[in-house]
């Protein structure tokens, strides 16, 4: 079928069956979407049987709750990032600390701690790493009172909530910068995330010829009024899968150095026997901007 017998049967779509002005933009945006589609099966010659095995994976992916696995997976998530930086960019701003992507596993209702925080229950094997920095705006001020959200997997790359076999929360909290715009928190390092072995993110991935695994790594929201939010991660660096992420998170900028800190006196005052790792880290959010898009847009979030 040519693209304009294509065009004509939407437009019989589009006037049968009617009842009612419908929503323009999801009109305009089905509409498109199912022309895009109807072209790729037209030009790759998609069988039927391809097509219903289509729809029943994406099916099955949602009863799992994997969807929100496969929009990185698939590149699509780093991809409206991109498209972020650009309209930043055409905004006139510069500068700040670069965003990558949020993944399906925050879970929103974090215990708010004032500073600093320990992440860690006491009873999450891994070593110990304590990260700090201040926030600050793009003029270079400290930005008080920003609240720095922070979530990361465990040493198994399993993450509080999804992995029922944390404590609730673990791994997970919300500092509050103090005054001149600090926080600080300690916890234990973080191994890189395997997608669910299996599950449709996988399997896609194996028809693909690639992997499922992620770099370590540590997720930040972070915020203040007057300021746009920052959606970010830190990779640890090192990690065999640093530059080689299945969700294309890892940026220049997001890898800071991991120091040992071997000093007898450091590690009594975390009571500690070994030594521990410690990761220095500063945020620059840009201050609001009308003209931009929102980054602090809603997005259906896991709560406990
Ligand atoms: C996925 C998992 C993560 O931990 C993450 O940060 C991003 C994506 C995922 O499973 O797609
Ligand atoms: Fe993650």
């Amino acid at each position: 079928m040519d693209t304009k017998t294509i065009d004509q049967l939407l437009d019989r779509f589009e006037t049968t069956g009617v009842v009612g002005e419908g929503n323009p933009r999801i009109k305009a945006i089905t509409r498109r979407l199912v022309r895009d589609l109807m072209i790729a099966i037209e030009d790759l010659d998609i069988t039927s049987e391809e097509f219903w095995s289509g729809l029943n994976y994406f099916a099955e992916a949602g009863r799992n709750g994997e969807l929100g696995l496969i929009a990185p997976g698939i590149g699509l998530e780093h991809f409206l990032d991109l498209r972020l930086d650009e309209a930043e960019t055409k905004a006139g701003l510069q500068g700040g600390t670069p965003r990558t992507i949020e993944g399906p596993l925050y879970v929103a209702g974090a215990p708010v701690a004032q500073g600093e925080a320990r992440l860690d229950d006491g009873q999450t094997a891994g070593e110990v790493v304590v990260m700090q920095g201040v926030v600050r705006g793009t003029d270079g001020k400290p930005v008080a009172g920003a609240q720095v959200e922070v979530w990361h997997a465990n040493d198994k790359g399993g993450y509080s909530y999804f992995d029922t076999t944390q404590s609730a929360f673990n791994l997970r909290r919300t500092i509050v910068a103090d005054a001149q715009g600090r926080y600080k928190f300690r916890s234990v390092m973080p191994v890189g995330y395997s997608c669910p072995p299996g599950g449709a993110t996988e399997r896609l991935l194996q028809q693909l010829g690639r992997h499922g695994h992620r770099p370590a790594h540590i997720h930040f929201f972070v915020s203040a009024p007057g300021h746009r939010k920052l959606t970010t991660q830190i990779n640890i660096e090192n990690d065999p899968h640093l530059w080689d992420d299945f969700a294309f998170g890892t940026r220049d900028g997001l890898v800071p150095p991991v120091h040992t800190n071997a000093d007898r006196a450091a590690m009594n005052d975390l009571g500690v026997d070994k030594p521990f790792y410690e990761i220095r880290f500063d945020f620059t959010l840009h201050a609001e901007k009308a003209s931009a898009p929102a980054t602090d847009f809603a997005r259906p979030r896991a709560a406990a």
